[in-house]
């Protein structure tokens, strides 16, 4: 479908759960008061509904988020249920890698086709202070694991932290040069407790690396979303940047929110968006879901928004309050 401002939307990112096994810092405060009860999240069955109604209006791509998706018992469930629904062709999840060793195969086989895991150091013992608990090993082991294993995007997501992981910007550009991963520089957005910490504009990330290496731009796949991705001559895998700081992508945004509530959620900043929960009660066809999901898609945001229209109260009571954890980024 197209919204009002004629972008058209085929990207879901559905967040499963709020929780999450690890407490990074920039994400969840250390003692997390704020969890939703399990039985405040949606069912299986629910999830179902929804990504068949989101099928009927053209959305294409699902990606399971969080919190971290993988602490749902029934996660392989929510997967064989999407894998099952018609028009959707690709299915990716975002995670922390915790589960992924012993179930990548399952997951595979369930439909699974595209894994981005979060890893914000390559140093064990940084990795376990910002996750404030996290086994680098296991994760590491995952990532090696899933990049053998055929799947048509493996990546990973770092987010750059001032005098907390800047250091290892190339330590994670060399990851490229053996492993066939796509390594993403996210910019640190000032939600919930990313506010505590000072981002890194990507424009600084590149041209460090620009020092040290020629990069070749290399074509996003047409479903690849807001990334810019680089190559070096020689490596396997390659370099992705996405700088929603510096370079605003809402002419370009594809995708609306899930949240693990049942929350549709319009666009990332802003809480603007309809609870879907009354309909499910109501028991409403999922044709009729997909016509409410689909007036409420096409007064999206307009593409010219650009944040920049923060500027009043009423605005600013509009921005989004919730933590990251909720909105599964
Ligand atoms: N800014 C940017 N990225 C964030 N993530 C979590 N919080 C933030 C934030 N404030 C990232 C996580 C994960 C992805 C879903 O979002 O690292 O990889």
């Amino acid at each position: 479908m197209f919204d009002k401002s004629k972008r058209q939307i085929n990207y879901l990112r559905l967040s499963i759960t709020d929780h999450c096994n690890l407490k990074c810092q920039y994400c969840l405060p250390e003692k997390v008061t704020k969890f939703h009860n399990n039985s405040d999240l949606l069912k299986s069955d629910e999830i179902e509904k929804i990504v068949k109604a989101f099928s009927l209006i053209g959305i294409k791509k699902i990606r399971i988020t969080g919190g971290e998706p993988c602490v749902r018992s029934d996660f392989l469930d929510i997967l064989k249920k999407i894998h099952q629904i018609n028009g959707i062709d690709k299915i990716a999840i975002t995670t922390n890698g915790f589960k992924l060793l012993e179930n990548i195969d399952l997951f595979k086989a369930n439909g699974l086709n595209r894994i981005n895991i979060s890893l914000d150091s390559l140093n064990p013992k940084k990795y376990n202070e910002i996750t404030r608990g996290g086994d680098f090993h296991t994760v590491f082991e995952s990532i090696k694991k899933a990049c053998l294993k055929n799947f048509e995007k493996v990546r990973l997501n770092v987010v750059i932290m001032k005098d907390v992981n800047d250091d290892e910007i190339f330590d994670f550009v060399n990851l490229t040069k053996n492993l066939n991963i796509g390594v993403r520089f996210i910019e640190l957005m000032p939600i919930g407790e990313g506010k505590k910490f000072t981002s890194v504009k990507n424009s600084e990330v590149l041209s460090l690396i620009k020092k040290h290496y020629i990069l070749e731009k290399h074509n996003n796949l047409e479903t690849d979303g807001p990334a810019n991705y680089y190559k070096i001559n020689g490596f396997l895998g390659e370099i992705g940047f996405i700088s929603p700081l510096s370079n605003r992508f809402c002419d370009k945004c594809n995708r609306v929110r899930v949240t693990s509530e049942g929350f549709l959620k319009l666009c990332l900043h802003y809480n603007e968006g309809i609870d879907l929960i009354p309909y499910l009660k109501a028991n409403v066809s999922t044709e009729d879901l997909a016509q409410i999901i689909e007036d409420a898609i096409y007064n999206k945001k307009p593409k010219e928004h650009q944040m920049d229209c923060i500027k009043s109260i009423e605005d600013i009571k509009k921005i989004e309050t919730k933590g990251m954890n909720e909105i599964g980024g």
